[in-house]
């Protein structure tokens, strides 16, 4: 008997697809460019518990619903229905498949929201529900993609897909006025967010696959760009730095052996070909890859290469830490998807502002919060693929 059917109408299932979606959307800057996917578990029409992915390479929504339903005491025999915003995954991503463990749960029904937009995913986790006896249905316009994540529906389009490049998220700190670097007094004259926004920090380099920074930043800041207690990961992203002339100082932090509690991913140094072979050298003499990328931009590396590179490297989550030259570029080149500005409680500052790129800036889906006393925007950015 299919309890869904008798005790739930497609009204009430199209309500806690839109409710899942909402609570789902919450995530969203953790997950993208993956789509922010809510689930529930239901038994006899009532919701057993909830899940969502949460972060980038982490369980999806219906893995974490399972396991919530699991700790909530309610057998898995009356577990009858999983409500679903996004159609289940049916192959082996960075998790295994998620209709393998929704079989394996013994749920009779699934209810989807919105079916995988990637012509070569749709539909075969539905197919695959089915072929191993459950009912499916499929109940479109309560939790639509192009609502929830429109920047998912932008990054499985054909335009992007033809051209391949990482996701990437830049990341940078301002006073109150909008300078990139604080008063010679204050932090050093290099801190000008909070511990609470840099601890921030170190869980957000733990999500991506590699950081992307100038030489610039590592002449001025001399960052280590590790991942430290209490972020953790077993994947630390790997260092790169956009370095045309091999300027990147041998004796740097970059190479300096990880601290107890500290994860540190290889170095790469992206230079202009030909460039001064001793510092070749000696850089891979302390520990650096170095890679030539072929174009040039006004004496700089072409961003378009380094893109391709770092997708060709199998980086396909960036996080771009670095001052205010490769960080424009980077923005007015349209390289940028996704942004986090923490403004900090500082007054005045040196350098160059951002404030008139944000002012022009099409940014999408925005989010103010604090962390600590620093305030955060995330917003998405309507990049053009
Ligand atoms: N507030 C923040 O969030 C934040 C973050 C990081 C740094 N900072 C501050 O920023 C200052 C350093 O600024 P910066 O602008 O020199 O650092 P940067 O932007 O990290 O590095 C700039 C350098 O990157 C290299 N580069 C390679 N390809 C590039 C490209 N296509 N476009 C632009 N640059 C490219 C260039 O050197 P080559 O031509 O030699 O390759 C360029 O001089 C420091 O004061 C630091 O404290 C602030």
């Amino acid at each position: 008997m299919n309890m869904t059917l008798h005790t739930l109408n497609q009204e009430a299932l199209g309500a806690l697809l839109a409710q899942l979606g909402r609570e789902a959307m919450a995530h969203r800057f953790r997950v993208a460019p993956n789509p922010c996917v809510g689930a529930a578990v239901l038994a006899g029409g009532e919701v057993v518990a909830k899940g969502f992915h949460e972060r980038w390479g982490g369980p999806h929504a219906e893995i974490e619903a399972l396991a919530a339903a699991e700790a909530s005491g309610v057998p898995p025999q009356e577990w009858d229905t999983l409500v679903v915003t996004l159609e289940p995954c049916s192959t082996h991503g960075k998790t295994p498949p998620c209709v393998e463990a929704i079989v394996a749960a013994g749920i009779r029904t699934v209810v989807v929201g919105a079916l995988d937009p990637n012509p070569l995913h749709r539909g075969r986790g539905l197919r695959f529900l089915e072929a191993a006896g459950l009912t499916v249905h499929v109940i479109q316009g309560f939790s639509r993609l192009e609502e929830i994540c429109p920047y998912f529906l932008r990054w499985t389009s054909d335009e992007r897909v033809r051209r391949p490049r990482p996701w990437v998220i830049a990341k940078w700190a301002q006073t109150m006025t909008g300078q990139m670097s604080p008063p010679e007094e204050v932090g050093e004259g290099r801190w000008i967010s909070s511990p609470e926004s840099l601890e921030q920090v170190l869980h957000l380099r733990s999500q991506v696959d590699a950081i992307v920074t100038g030489v610039g930043t590592v002449l001025h800041d001399d960052p280590r760009l590790t991942v430290r207690l209490p972020a953790k990961t077993d994947h630390p992203p790997a260092r790169i730095v956009l370095d045309a002339w091999l300027r990147t100082p041998t004796d740097c932090n970059l190479f300096a052996p990880p601290a107890p509690g500290e994860v540190a991913g290889p170095v790469t140094i992206l230079c202009l070909p030909g460039s001064n072979p001793v510092r070749w050298r000696a850089l891979e003499a302390a520990g650096a890859q170095v890679e030539a990328v072929r174009g040039e931009d006004r004496m700089h590396l072409r961003l378009l290469d380094v893109q391709t590179y770092l997708w060709q490297a199998g980086h396909r989550r960036v996080l771009l830490e670095a001052g205010p030259t490769l960080l424009r570029n980077y923005l007015e080149g349209g390289m940028v998807d996704q942004i986090r500005l923490v403004t900090g409680p500082v007054r005045g500052g040196s350098g160059p502002s951002l404030a008139d790129w944000l002012r022009e800036a099409r940014l999408k889906q925005t989010e103010m919060g604090e962390c600590g006393p620093d305030s955060v925007l995330d917003a998405f950015l309507s990049v053009d693929f």
